[in-house]
């Protein structure tokens, strides 16, 4: 039987490698779908709390918890640090990170070391797709490469390959995985077909036909267009402040003109994908060098530290400096509702704070070891500093906020506040974007 038909029969085996944020979503969803899946993961804490039917994710994500619980039931989702167990797989998705070093270089260990495991043990006629982010070009450089090495087939002989990038974000996961259009790039137009007939059975959106390079770089390109558009907003954020004037209030009438769709401007960028994929987008273009891009991300890489010095600006109105303050520092993941703390700008600000002789207090509704009750665990500092917009944090209770400060300063990096009301309260407060009348 042909691979489309069997997938439409449900007659074929798949394995996940890497069940993170991606990979246990969409393992549990194929696994929803009534596919037999395996999952293979290195950390083996993490395979035992998916065995035990549990989630490995914390933070607010709709209908995951549940759906792991239902298919390791079944046994539709069974994980295993152990790649013999994908032996037997027809089709193999590959989701493990693959993020960029300090120098901004791609740092593909993990997507290397999985062509190599899958390699020695995948069988003939596989279809392997990457669903990983990647550089334009890893597909053709390192991954047939590696898994023809270890295999001893070729490509479009003894196995097929595909890339597939996800689309979601932590909070919304499954959501945006039935929800979304995807490109299923193939290395030939078989494979495509068999990647669209594959990801039909758990995606209701678009499925765009593609080779493999489009694929790569449609990825890194939707990534990079965000992170540019938020670093436009985050530096007209900061003309605002310097001008005198109310961001929000720019960006609402900005965007009423045609064509305009300004982003919200930040306390800075964080998370797995956003700060890295830029860099994975120019990476390896001979005689290359990214000029807007780079520019972008410099100017996102410094919000955490505009913030800090908000927070001295604060202080100073009421004779006090960051150094010898205790600073209450709310939110540490880079995302709301999420425990995601990957680059979060939450860590940078932190470092800003200590290097300049602040104590720092964090609290944090999803991530450990920050979390348990708000008030107890800022009581005492000198100031506070909103850089997540959590549930938790909207529709703070002003008062009591300044009752169990030592002095009425706010600094608001997510717009949860408003201005008015900060003041109303008696908060010496700042607000990014957010200028203080100047002119007329
Ligand atoms: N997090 C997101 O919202 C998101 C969204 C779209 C795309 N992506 C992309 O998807 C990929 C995965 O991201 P993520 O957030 O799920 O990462 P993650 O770090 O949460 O998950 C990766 C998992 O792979 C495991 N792993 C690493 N090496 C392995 C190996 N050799 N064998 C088996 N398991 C291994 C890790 O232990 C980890 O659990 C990245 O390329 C990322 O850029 C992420």
């Amino acid at each position: 039987m042909h691979l489309i038909e069997r997938i439409a029969a449900r007659k074929v085996k798949i394995g996940v490698i890497g069940l993170g944020y991606v990979g246990i979503s969409v393992a549990s969803a194929l696994a929803g779908a009534g596919f037999e899946v395996t999952g293979v993961e290195i950390k083996q804490e993490r395979v035992a709390k998916i065995n035990a039917g549990k989630c490995p994710i914390d933070g607010i994500e709709p209908g995951l918890p549940e759906l792991i619980a239902k298919v390791t039931s079944s046994k539709n989702l069974v994980a295993s640090t152990d790649y013999a167990s994908l032996a037997d797989a027809d089709v193999v998705l590959i989701d493990v990170e693959t993020p960029v070093a300090t120098d901004s270089r791609p740092r593909f260990e993990a997507l290397r070391a999985a062509c190599r495991e899958l390699g020695r043990v995948m069988k003939e006629g596989v279809l392997v797709i990457v669903e990983s982010t990647i550089a334009p070009g890893t597909c053709a450089r390192i991954v047939v490469p590696l898994l023809e090495k270890a295999s001893g087939r070729k490509v479009n002989e003894g196995f097929s390959l595909g890339h597939c990038p996800e689309r979601v974000m932590p909070g919304k996961l499954l959501k945006n995985l039935k929800e979304l259009s995807r490109v299923c790039g193939g290395s030939n137009a078989e494979t495509s077909d068999a990647m669209v007939a594959l990801y039909r059975t758990i995606v209701e959106g678009k499925l765009d036909k593609a080779d493999c390079t489009t694929a790569e770089m449609v990825k890194t390109a939707e990534n990079t267009y965000r992170d540019v558009n938020i670093a436009f907003a985050n530096e007209l954020g900061l003309i605002c402040e310097a001008v005198g004037v109310d961001f929000r209030r720019v960006r609402d009438l900005v965007n009423e003109s045609p064509g305009r769709d300004v982003h919200f401007a930040g306390a800075g960028v964080g998370g797995h994908c956003i700060p890295k994929d830029p860099w994975l987008l120019v990476h390896g273009i001979e005689g290359f060098e990214p000029k807007l891009i780079a520019a972008a991300r410099a100017r996102n890489d410094s919000m955490p530290l505009h913030m800090a010095r908000l927070v001295e600006s604060a202080l100073e109105e009421i004779g006090k400096r960051i150094y010898g303050s205790t600073l209450a520092v709310l939110g540490y993941a880079y995302l709301e509702n999420s425990d995601d703390t990957r680059n979060s700008p939450s860590e940078a600000i932190v470092e800003h704070l200590q290097d300049w002789g602040a104590k720092v207090l964090i609290h944090d509704p999803w991530v450990e070891p920050y979390t348990g009750d708000l008030w107890s665990r800022i009581q005492g500092a000198d100031a506070a500093i909103i850089m997540v917009k959590h549930d938790g944090y909207q529709n703070l209770d002003l008062a009591k906020l300044k009752s169990v400060l030592a002095s009425p300063v706010l600094v608001d990096g997510r717009h949860v506040v408003e201005s008015a009301d900060a003041a109303a309260a008696g908060f010496v407060f700042r607000g990014l974007g957010r200028g203080r009348p100047r002119y007329l």
